[in-house]
Formats: structure tokens, C-alpha cells, sequence
């Protein structure tokens, strides 16, 4: 049976991480996948994390199941952080945990292909390159269109717009809440809110990725644009993911949020979405959530937790300060959000800083920043001198 089985292409971002660790040069250079590190290289545990382990260690009296939707003191914990005070109980808005942010994402795929058999999705290029296997192999339908100019570094918002206006009522449109992965490059506060009325409209239906709050702007700031969205549309899926703003990576740690104002409605969506948990994980796992969850309901520690992740969006704002001060051309680092920002390179010339130059980031000329050290800064901006 498994000779019908088709050769696959391995994951190009996560294959970066196989190659570097392969490489013995020691002044190489790290800025492939989106991984937060410290000035010495590390992806440390928070202190906050560290903290609520061991009150999890210690008072975890046991390991029994916790049900199909998870942990919903986690869920409860995030609603104010990810929509703000003001919907804390309302009953419109509600979650399941999902084993990190794509697990949230295929859920919301897995439902949506539910709902409507090979629905369509608008997705603006580039993306985030799981985006298009993830919602494909669920059985939607993608519609591209061009989200940004890599040589203007900006967004082209008249190309959203165009795709939002040619969206038939019960498509579905993918957004990046903050931090665009991979360019950096966010909508304004004023694109926003056209998008929200086209979605609103025009009865699309928003389906939000969150998977950087906090690295951008701020906690507040980087979810304040789609707050605005979800009060102009009924109902919007948002996919969320604290392995990055906790520093969770490999514990999994996300939810699937669901915004729909119908009672009824709502309860079927639920009813959907654990039935479809169930055959896709059966349960996530308790581990993370349960510390992102003591740290939410402890005023302590969700103020460290708070001042650790301002301190990681700080350094990643001042490398982003500083590459531009070591080579001006790079001036667009400035004015783009988060761990990314895309360069305008060639795969061969991204595979020459590699070899030359022991530089590693992704084929389409995406860099991770925050995998830069300051003292690497004058080394990675002398060997982009040549392109810019
Ligand atoms: C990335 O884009 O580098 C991260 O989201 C890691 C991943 O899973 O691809």
C-alpha cells in the first residue's frame, strides 16, 4: 500500500534549523525560523514560566483527562489579554485550547470545510508558508492575491481591496492580526478598518491569525486593530498561539477563539468543534496551558511575564534600530512589526550569504531578527552591502 505514497518536499523553514546545527563554522549566523533568542543565542524558559511550573509541580494532584475543548480556565485567562477588558464574559466570544497555533488554524480549517465543502479562502502572498498546505489538505480552496511588494517593502492595499471586493458573501479571508509573517508589513489603522467594512459588507467571514502578540507594538497595541474588526463583523475565527509570546515552543500552547453573537448558532459551532478535536488530537495537551493559565490568574506573575516580553519586543525593535544605522538602505526594517521583515534577494543569493558568509534564513530572503545578536549586527549588514 505505501508504494502509492508520493514523494513529499521536506519543510524548507524547519530544515534551516537541520543545516545550521550542521554547520561547524562558529560565527555563523541564525535568522531562519521564528524563534525568539537572547543576546548569547538562547530561547531561555521565562522566568514567569519557570515560576508556574513549579507551583504546577506542586500543586498538580493529577494527570487525569481534562476534556476534548482542554483547559477552559486557559481560554477564560486569555479572552481579556487577546480582546481586551471590555469582553471578559461576554458570551458571544468563547475557545477552545489546540495544541499551539496551528493546531488552532487547522480546527478552524477543518470547520470551515465543514461548514462549506471546499469553501474558498483569500490569502494575500507571501504567507506564512504552512498556511497553504494546512487550509488545502482540510479541503478549502485558495484564492491568492498579492499582499506586498517586496521592492517598496510595503503593503498593496489595493490588491486587498480588489480581493475583498471581488469575494463572494461566505468566502473567507485570511488576516495576520500583527507581525506579518513574513514580511513584517502590517496594515494601518485606517486599512484596517476599510477591511473590516468590506468584511462586514460584504459578509466575509475573518479568519485571524495571532500568533505574535506583544512582539510587535505591545500587548495592547498589536491586538487593538482587529478589537476594532470583530465590533463591525458577527462572526470571526481567530487562531492564537502563546508559543512565542511565552516562550512555549514546544509544549504547544494555543487556542481557537470564535466570535458568534447567535446562541444557537454558537452552540453548534462548539458542538463542531470538539466533535472535530476529538478525531484530529482527541485532547491537547495540559502541560503549558495550565502555565499560561496560573500566570494569567496571578497578578504577580502575569506583570513579570508582561515586563519579560516587553523586554524581548525592545530588543528586537533595537536590532532593527541598529541594522539600519550599520547599512541606511535597510531604512523599511524601521517601520515593520515583529520577529520578520523580508529582504528582496534571490533564493541564490540567500543561498550565497549561507555558504559565504554562514548567514541562515529562509529561501524567500525572510529574516528572523530576533535570532541576531548586536554584536552581529555590522557583520550581517556588511554582507548585505552588496544587494542594497
Ligand atoms: C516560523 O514561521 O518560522 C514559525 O512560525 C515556525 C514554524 O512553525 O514555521
Amino acid at each position: 500500500l505505501f508504494a502509492a505514497l508520493k514523494d513529499q518536499p521536506s519543510d524548507s523553514l524547519l530544515e534551516l534549523i537541520q543545516l545550521h546545527g550542521a554547520d561547524p563554522r562558529t560565527d555563523k549566523i541564525d535568522l531562519g525560523v521564528g524563534v525568539y533568542k537572547d543576546e548569547q543565542g538562547h530561547t531561555p524558559v521565562m522566568t514567569a514560566v519557570k515560576q508556574a511550573e513549579t507551583i504546577l509541580l506542586n500543586s498538580q494532584t493529577s494527570k487525569s483527562y481534562l476534556g476534548t475543548a482542554g483547559d477552559m480556565g486557559f481560554v477564560e485567562a486569555l479572552i481579556p489579554v487577546v480582546f481586551g477588558e471590555a469582553r471578559r464574559g461576554d458570551t458571544a466570544l468563547s475557545g477552545v485550547q489546540t495544541p499551539g497555533g496551528t493546531g488552532a488554524l487547522r480546527l478552524a480549517a477543518e470547520l470551515l470545510n465543514r461548514a462549506r465543502p471546499g469553501a474558498t479562502v483569500w490569502v494575500g502572498t507571501p504567507t506564512w508558508i504552512n498556511h497553504f498546505p494546512l487550509l488545502e489538505d482540510a479541503g478549502l480552496t485558495i484564492r491568492e492575491y498579492r499582499y506586498f511588494d517586496r521592492n517598496t517593502q510595503s503593503v498593496i492595499f489595493a490588491g486587498v481591496r480588489k480581493a475583498l471586493e471581488s469575494a463572494p458573501p461566505g468566502d473567507i479571508i485570511l488576516l495576520h492580526a500583527c507581525c506579518h509573517n513574513p514580511t513584517g508589513a502590517d496594515l494601518s489603522p485606517e486599512q484596517w478598518r476599510e477591511v473590516a467594512s468590506l468584511c462586514a459588507e460584504r459578509s466575509l467571514l475573518p479568519l485571524i491569525d495571532l500568533a505574535y502578540q506583544g512582539l510587535g507594538q505591545g500587548l495592547e497595541a498589536d491586538c487593538s486593530p482587529m478589537r476594532d474588526l470583530l465590533k463591525h463583523v458577527p462572526e470571526a475565527l481567530i487562531a492564537y498561539s502563546c508559543n512565542k509570546n511565552f516562550a512555549l515552543y514546544r509544549d504547544r500552547v494555543g487556542a481557537l477563539f470564535y466570535q458568534c453573537g447567535d446562541e444557537a448558532r454558537r452552540e453548534r459551532l462548539r458542538g463542531n468543534l470538539v466533535n472535530l478535536a476529538r478525531t484530529l488530537w482527541s485532547m491537547p495537551p495540559d502541560h503549558g496551558a495550565a502555565v499560561v493559565r496560573l500566570i494569567l490568574s496571578d497578578a504577580a506573575l502575569a506583570r513579570m511575564w508582561s515586563d519579560e516580553l516587553d523586554t524581548m519586543r525592545r530588543r528586537v525593535h533595537s536590532l532593527r534600530a541598529a541594522l539600519v544605522a550599520a547599512h541606511p538602505g535597510l531604512g523599511f526594517l524601521r517601520w515593520q512589526n515583529g520577529l520578520f521583515s523580508t529582504l528582496p534577494l534571490s533564493p541564490e543569493e540567500v543561498l550565497s550569504l549561507r555558504t559565504q558568509h554562514g548567514i541562515y534564513m529562509a529561501a524567500s530572503g525572510r529574516l528572523n531578527l530576533a535570532g541576531l545578536a548586536t554584536a552581529q549586527v555590522p557583520v550581517l549588514a556588511a554582507a548585505l552591502e552588496p544587494y542594497f
